[in-house]
């Protein structure tokens, strides 16, 4: 199985740049949303999966949150830890797979109130079977009525023929096969399958995991709001409770 490519720095440091460019200037608003969707107040301890460079982490821990920021990369974590010392804020971030959150949490106190999971951070393993025991996982680690918010593709998107000349969609298997183009510079042939869902699958890998309540919304980046889902959305919002 090839390695996860956010673990290559190269990789890495090109998508921060990106996101830094398309996304960090929507964060305010985002946070606001979640803040607002998480109905918590300050001092409630909240779970960033995925958590990149921590532009969520940072600006919760900002409003008073105790956050815990994971990521398996060690470049995206080293420069939220730069990010959060700059702004003068303590974030708890953690490297881990997600895909192994229980060694990690294997003690059943820590319990937080709330957690994010934003803009395709670790779900999507080929094979449902691990996204669903990543949800398992993430829900023993809520307390009792907190809330998860997952922003991730919208499937229907993918089988409506949205293609990349890098991406090729499966859709016998739901699967997304990736890899950087031919001329990349950087020094790995980087590739990886991502299973994306329809929101119906969404749905009910909440549903076995756990969760109630479950809604399924559009997601526009920078613009968080409860929208109607569209066919043609590129990113779908789910927000389940414990
Ligand atoms: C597109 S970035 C988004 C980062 C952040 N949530 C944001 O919105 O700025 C996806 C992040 O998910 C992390 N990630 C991907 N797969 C992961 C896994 N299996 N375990 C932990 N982190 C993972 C990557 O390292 C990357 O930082």
């Amino acid at each position: 199985m090839s390695r996860n490519p956010w673990e290559n720095e190269v990789f890495a440091t090109e998508s921060l740049e990106s996101i830094d460019r398309q996304f960090l200037p929507g964060t305010k608003q985002e946070v606001e949303f979640i803040e607002k969707e998480l109905d918590l107040s300050a001092g409630s301890s909240i779970l960033d999966l995925g958590c990149g460079a921590g532009r969520h982490s940072i600006e919760l821990a900002q409003h008073g949150f105790h956050v815990t920021g994971i990521d398996i990369s060690e470049k995206m974590l080293e420069e939220a830890g730069k990010r959060a010392f700059d702004r003068e804020t303590s974030v708890d971030f953690i490297r881990c797979d997600l895909l192994s959150l229980s060694n990690h949490f294997n003690d059943r106190d820590v319990l937080f109130e709330g957690a994010i999971c934003i803009c395709e951070s670790g779900l999507g393993s080929p094979g449902w079977e691990k996204d669903l025991k990543l949800l398992r996982n993430i829900h023993g680690l809520l307390s009792n009525n907190a809330k998860m918010i997952l922003t991730t593709y919208n499937g229907l998107r993918k089988y409506r023929g949205d293609r990349v000349n890098t991406k090729c969609f499966d859709f016998l298997t739901g699967t997304v096969h990736w890899k950087v183009p031919d001329d990349w510079h950087g020094n790995e042939k980087l590739c990886e399958d991502q299973r994306v869902y329809i929101p119906s699958e969404m749905k009910i890998l909440f549903e076995i995991a756990g969760f109630t309540e479950i809604e399924i919304l559009g997601c526009k980046p920078g613009d968080f709001k409860r929208n109607k889902l569209e066919p043609d959305d590129i990113e779908m919002m789910v927000i389940g409770t414990k």
